[in-house]
């Protein structure tokens, strides 16, 4: 099974168990698989599967697990990102966001009731191997919360002074500690050496977003572009250029695949890096020709 089909799978699974009956509110109901399916890149269950299998994956129900429930977390704070009192998006992933599509009150709700599936999953799955399951919920939890995950992160955008480096390790750079170190802990190992991995990696996709921000457009990401101008948030092409962001990011996707633990599929980690960078930065390929 591919990578992509493993974690559609793992997704649609857990979208199961909160699948409602004739008892449960209907449109409620709907609303949590529109803000999950079809999906984006599904970069951060991708890291984590390809970090499980580099490290052997002896408990792939776990991992499916892991996997799921991050990117649980990953869509819920997308559906809470794009609320009015936050970005106030219209569209996302090519289509209405979920409080255009459901109205706001359902919005909050679904972020709320997607964060509560998350946990539930990893919850259920720990029965096959309950330390890693308790490590994989704190993980989750540290790096979804106050004071260094999601919500922090979010948290800054109502300081009067941001501090960029916390703002963007929290917003952006948590779930990709969480994704490196979640696969590591699922498949047995530990979770500690994999942090610098998964904080450069959310480093590198932080600019990559910022190149996407400011070069794409409506239709080519699916989402509102130049929202870093509009919002006057800073960003790494406002602060280095294109070009400057460019040479960034490649500095940051060497230092990437020079931190990767030893384990036996590093090799396979040091591609899937490199790939998923080019995927989601088309300005990355001419630049290196
Ligand atoms: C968007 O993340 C939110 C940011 C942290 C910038 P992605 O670009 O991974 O969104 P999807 O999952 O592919 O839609
Ligand atoms: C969203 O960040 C990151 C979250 C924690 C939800 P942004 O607001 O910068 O991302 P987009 O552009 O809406 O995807
Ligand atoms: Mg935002
Ligand atoms: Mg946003």
């Amino acid at each position: 099974m591919s990578l992509t089909s493993r974690i559609d799978a793992a997704v649609s699974a857990a979208l199961m168990h909160a699948a409602g009956g004739p008892d449960a509110p209907a449109t409620l109901s709907r609303a949590l698989p529109y803000a999950c399916l079809p999906g984006g890149a599904r970069i951060r269950p991708t890291i984590l599967l390809s970090v499980a299998m580099a490290c052997g994956d002896d408990r792939p129900e776990l991992s499916d697990a892991a996997a799921a429930a991050l990117e649980l977390i990953h869509c819920a704070s997308l559906v809470h990102d794009d609320l009015p009192c936050f970005d106030d998006a219209d569209l996302r992933r090519g289509k209405p966001s979920v409080h255009r599509a459901y109205s706001e009150p359902l919005a909050v709700l679904t972020g709320d009731s997607l964060i509560i599936l998350a946990f539930d999953v990893l919850a259920e799955a720990a029965a096959v191997a309950p330390l890693r399951g308790l490590e994989l919920i704190r993980t989750l939890a540290c790096r979804t919360g106050m004071p260094h995950g999601i919500c922090a992160g979010q948290g800054w955008e109502s300081e009067a002074k941001i501090d960029l480096s916390a703002y963007h390790r929290s917003k952006t750079g948590a779930l990709f500690i969480a994704a490196t170190q979640m696969g590591a802990v699922a498949a047995g190992q530990e979770a500690e050496p994999w942090a610098e991995l998964g904080d450069r990696i959310g480093e590198a996709f932080q600019v990559a977003d910022d190149l996407r921000d400011a070069l794409g457009t409506e239709a080519s990401l699916g989402k509102p572009a130049h929202q870093d101008d509009l919002h006057g948030r800073p960003n790494a092409v406002t602060e280095l250029g294109v070009e400057g962001a460019v040479k960034r990011l490649e500095d940051i996707l060497s230092g990437a695949i020079a931190s990767i633990p030893s384990c036996p599929g590093e090799a396979m980690l040091a591609g899937m890096v490199r790939k998923q960078a080019e995927r989601l930065t088309p300005v990355l390929k001419p630049a290196r020709a």
